[in-house]
């Protein structure tokens, strides 16, 4: 994109020849004989630089600069200063200008300048933006309900979240259950420009089929029996707002694809309505389902995948981030007593490492379970080792513990069996993994890879 210059000069000779130089150097210019003008001009578009005579009659560079700076008007302004008024451009430069040239000019000379003002002009973007992105990470992670997580994972999701925060695209959200994909769709709607408009939540695996599409897109009165009056739906209320769709795996074939026609084409046609309605609303698809396998098994429509996966984003589960767990442990156990009225209890170095070696397949919810559990078994206000479940404490038979949890992914209960079997080798050897890795008959490297993997390399 090319520079945009707008020049002002009640000197139409001169200022017609410098716009004739100026976009012969490649710049996109504009031109004003008159000060009153060029505010205008500049309040009606975006100039990126303006290049001001100081000496016009009725509004001159210096008005005009106080002008600008009554209306909040930014750009970048260089004075031109004829001879003797050198003493005018010194005043300009107090008043906000960023630089003089004196006439006359060469080409070259005012071309410099310029490329000067446009670095500048560049950091200046470049710092915008830079604030702009500690603001929204402010906001993921501030509020009633913080993403919270130092660990590399947790990182990199919040750097990811900043960018996808500032723009309307669609975000399909990955991860197990548990893992925060709820929190992690909140904190992009709290950090998006929409922050102030509806967040709006389905789960569309608890809707019944025959009332979803009506839930999800509205109905006008006497569509169906039931309906005893219209309905806006979802979409409508969640207009110029969020909408997440939980569960979106859930959702039957015939609502697929009237998802699909929504997010094409922008517009909903309540049920039993012939006419449809604009709505802007920026969707986020949520699933711990993997859904590019539901789609190779045909569960769901390949078409509406690569449009909900326009932007991936996964939540990693606990076991790969292990060394958020106290961090997050402290601020449960603190919302718990909250919410209970109870004294706010901590967890005992032995309690915290049970905590740290154990595998969550239930990850976040499952250790809010756990801690609700502990906090309320536990005498006085320090959490033991005693206090908490015993598939946590007897991590000696990692197959009971699994079967203990409930967990039914086979995917899952082998991660959490493979975790157990390495800090179990590791424990043996003493930490030493070459050993380690004979007996757990791995490749060295292949058991460093499990080590990142599992968070355990600080075990
Ligand atoms: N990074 C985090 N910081 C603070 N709390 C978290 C974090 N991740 C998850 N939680 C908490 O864990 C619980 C589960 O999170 P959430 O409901 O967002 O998970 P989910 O991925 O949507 O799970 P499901 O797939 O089962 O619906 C919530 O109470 C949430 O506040
Ligand atoms: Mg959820």
């Amino acid at each position: 994109m090319s520079l945009r210059v707008l020049i002002i000069d009640d000197e139409k000779p001169f200022a017609d020849m410098l716009d004739t130089m100026l976009r012969g150097a490649g710049y996109e210019t504009g031109v004003r004989y008159r000060g009153e003008d060029g505010l205008q001009a500049m309040a009606e578009a975006r100039w990126d630089l303006v290049l001001c005579d100081i000496k016009m009659p009725r509004m001159n560079g210096l008005d005009l600069l106080d002008a600008m700076a009554e209306r909040g008007l930014s750009s970048t302004v260089i004075i031109m200063s004829a001879f003797g008024t050198i003493d005018l451009a010194i005043e300009a430069l107090r008043r906000g200008a960023y630089d003089y040239i004196s006439k006359p000019f060469k080409r070259d000379e005012v071309v410099l300048v310029l490329r000067k003002a446009e670095e500048r002009e560049q950091l200046r973007a470049r710092v915008a933006e830079l604030e702009e992105q500690v603001n929204r990470l402010e906001h993921i992670e501030g509020g009633e309900r913080p993403l919270l997580g130092e660990s590399e994972p947790m990182r990199e999701l919040k750097r990811l979240l900043v960018k996808v925060a500032a723009f309307p695209t669609t975000v399909l959200l990955t991860g197990e259950s548990g893992t925060g994909k709820e929190l992690v769709a909140r904190a992009i709607h709290r950090a998006s420009p929409r922050a102030d408009k509806p967040f709006v939540a389905v789960n569309c695996g608890a809707i019944p089929e025959t009332l979803l599409e009506s839930e999800l897109f509205g109905h006008v009165r006497g569509a169906f029996t039931d309906a005893h009056a219209d309905k806006p739906g979802l979409f409508v209320e969640a207009h110029t707002g969020t909408l997440l769709l939980d569960e979106v795996g859930e959702l039957p074939p015939s609502l697929q694809v009237g998802l699909l026609r929504v997010l094409q084409e922008g517009e909903v046609r309540p049920v039993g309505s012939a006419r449809s309605r604009k709505v802007d609303v920026r969707v986020i698809a949520a699933t711990h389902r993997n859904l590019g396998e539901d789609v190779a098994e045909g569960r769901f429509r390949e078409d509406l995948y690569y449009r909900l996966n326009v932007l991936p984003v996964h939540a990693a589960p606990l076991r790969e981030r292990a060394s958020d767990i106290p961090l997050l442990a402290e601020h449960i156990l603190g919302r718990i007593a909250a919410r209970m009225g109870f004294e706010r209890s901590t967890l005992d170095p032995a309690a915290t490492k049970l905590l740290l070696g154990y595998s969550w397949p239930g990850n976040v919810r499952e250790l809010e379970n756990v801690l609700e559990r502990a906090m309320v078994l536990s005498d006085g206000s320090v959490i033991r080792p005693e206090d908490l479940p015993a598939y946590l404490r007897t991590s000696g038979d990692p197959v009971q513990a699994v079967v203990a949890s409930g967990e039914l992914s086979i995917k899952k209960a082998q991660a959490f069996i493979e975790r157990e079997l390495i800090k179990r080798a590791l424990a043996e050897t003493g930490g030493n993994r070459t050993q380690a890795a004979r007996l757990l008959e791995l490749s060295h490297r292949a058991l460093l890879y499990k080590l990142k993997d599992y968070d355990l390399r600080d075990i």
